[in-house]
């Protein structure tokens, strides 16, 4: 049996991308699924650190807290703690784009503007090139053909499992403190569709499967 992981590097929250000094792209993020999963994995007695974007919420008790804003500022804190953990749990929604260019004054708003943009660095598929024996999840979001396009994010990103988050505006709107319907999909096919449920319990779960992907490797590796 493989020795159960111990120190865990969870990402929360969104990023922020400057457009000026007052001005940002971002998403609806609120970073609850991962403050969750970490609250949860200190619980369980893992060693946790948490890089998380800007929220509103309270950095829970026993974690090592690495407050970030952009997609850069997260790679480049995620890549320097990577090494120290044993598995990551990217839940944060790190903007995929940002702007061309950071302008150093608040730009007039008397004209229109058209903006360039530019991929943020992809932190989860850079450190996943790099894991060795470290057990990688990601998440996706998507408003469609999520399960096909989380299956082929996991393959590219090269992850060892992917949670697929479903999202509709009636039904399925997973941002902030509401339950969350997703599917776990495992890098060795698996496909677990799990009920409605809050963030909190899915976040035990999440934990346990990480376990179970973590010891499908070892056998592997
Ligand atoms: O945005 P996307 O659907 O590609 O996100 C899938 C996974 O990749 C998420 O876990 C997210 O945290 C991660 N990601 C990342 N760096 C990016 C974009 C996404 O680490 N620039």
């Amino acid at each position: 049996m493989a020795p159960r992981l111990k120190k865990l590097l969870i990402t929360a929250g969104p990023t922020r991308e400057a457009l000026d000094p007052v001005r940002f792209l971002s998403n609806l993020s609120t970073g609850e699924m991962g403050y969750a999963l970490a609250r949860r994995a200190v619980s369980q007695g893992y060693q946790v650190s948490l890089v998380s974007g800007s929220t509103a919420l309270k950095p829970p008790q026993g974690v090592r807290f690495y407050p970030v804003v952009s997609a850069s500022e997260m790679q480049k804190t995620c890549s320097k703690l990577f090494p120290k953990h044993d598995g990551l749990i990217m839940t944060a929604a790190v903007c995929d784009f940002m702007p061309a260019k950071n302008e150093r004054h608040k730009i007039p708003s008397r004209n229109g503007l058209t903006l360039k943009l530019r991929r943020t660095p992809d932190i989860l598929a850079q450190l996943a090139k790099k894991k060795g024996c470290r057990t990688v999840i990601g998440f996706c979001l998507e408003t469609k053909d999520l399960i096909r396009r989380a299956k082929a994010k996991l393959v590219e990103k090269e992850l060892d499992g992917i949670v697929a988050n479903f999202y509709n505006p009636q039904r399925h709107h997973p941002f902030g403190k509401r339950s969350v319907s997703v599917c776990l999909i495992g890098a060795g096919g698996h496909i677990l569709r799990l009920a409605k449920q809050p963030k909190e319990r899915l976040a035990k779960t999440l934990l346990s499967w990480m376990e179970c992907l973590h010891e499908d490797r070892a056998r592997v590796v």
